[in-house]
């Protein structure tokens, strides 16, 4: 397979349990993303976001890749002697389904298996949580051809690391593997390869038993919350589950009956049962 894999074809998805597998699927380029794949992964995220039967949405590569960043010859060769518009196009394609990420309605969690690099820490931070093979690499690598690390590179580095550790990645141009991405915060954890599909299984499973309204509530709340003053992010927090309220009154009203009134679970160690809920 080389270029002429279909635009279609640069993402793959299946949906299983609740869970939609979604894939960068462009393994003979270790897939990197070319505007095709980024226009077709937003689609895909589009046509996922509201499916009923998709409650977690994990995010992984086809290969030996998670993927190896932007495409260095369809998105910024080609797209370069398009003039400045063909340059705002690609990125406001691959900056857009980034964005969506960031604020999806599902949780999400990236499987990290293989290579990440460069424009890769844009979707590695839109996921809500990040688990990945401890043999993994990830890396800034654009200083290495020549460029900075932009596409939102550098704010997720200084969003997730210390700025030691931001700084010595985004200058040096190393790689580190999933076990130090794990501990300098890049990721949740690391595992050894063949046991993270079932790791990022659990977690996901365990997602679906939480009601949706209070995860989507949650994660929204975290991000926000991350550049608010704790003046404004106690009032953002008021509001935020007012909010939540009112699209779901049901739920939070059986989650306290179960433990005040049936004592049937505990909130401090774990979920109340969702299918007792009136709908
Ligand atoms: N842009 C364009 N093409 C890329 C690419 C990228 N980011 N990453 C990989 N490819 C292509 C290679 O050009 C090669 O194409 P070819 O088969 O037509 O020659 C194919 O994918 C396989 O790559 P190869 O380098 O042979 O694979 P590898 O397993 O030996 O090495 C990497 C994997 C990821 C270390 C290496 O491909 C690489 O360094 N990629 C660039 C990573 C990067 O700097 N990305 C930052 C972009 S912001």
């Amino acid at each position: 397979m080389t270029s002429e894999r279909s635009e279609e074809d640069t993402v793959a998805f299946d949906v299983v349990d609740g869970i939609a597998w979604v894939k960068f699927n462009r393994p003979e380029k270790r897939n990197c993303m070319s505007p095709k794949l980024n226009r077709q992964m937003m689609r895909v995220l589009h046509e996922l976001e509201f499916r009923d039967d998709v409650g977690v949405l994990v995010l992984t590569g086809e290969g030996t890749a998670w993927t190896a960043g932007m495409d260095l010859k369809e998105y910024f060769r080609e797209t370069e002697v398009l003039g400045l518009g063909g340059t705002r196009q690609a990125q406001s394609e691959s900056y857009g389904w980034w964005r969506r990420l960031r604020w999806y309605q599902k949780p999400t969690i990236a499987m990290v298996n293989g290579w990440c690099f460069g424009g890769g820490y844009g979707p590695l931070h839109s996921c809500d949580l990040a688990f990945a093979a401890e043999d993994a690499q990830f890396g800034l690598s654009e200083i290495n051809w020549g460029i900075l690390p932009g596409g939102g590179a550098t704010k997720v580095a200084t969003n997730l690391l210390n700025m030691r550790n931001a700084m010595y990645h985004a200058m040096m141009g190393e790689n580190i593997d999933g076990t130090t991405a794990a501990e300098w915060g890049l990721i949740n954890e690391a595992i050894p390869a063949d046991k993270l599909k079932e790791r990022v299984t659990a977690v996901a499973k365990v997602l679906l038993e939480k009601n949706p309204i209070a995860l989507k509530a949650t994660k929204d709340a975290v991000r926000r919350v991350m550049e608010m003053t704790y003046d404004n992010a106690e009032d953002y927090l008021i509001r935020a589950q007012e909010a939540a309220n009112f699209f779901d009154n049901t739920g939070r009203k059986e989650g306290i009956k179960q433990f005040i009134d049936d004592k049937t679970y505990k909130p401090g160690l774990g979920a109340y049962d969702k299918s007792k809920q009136e709908k």
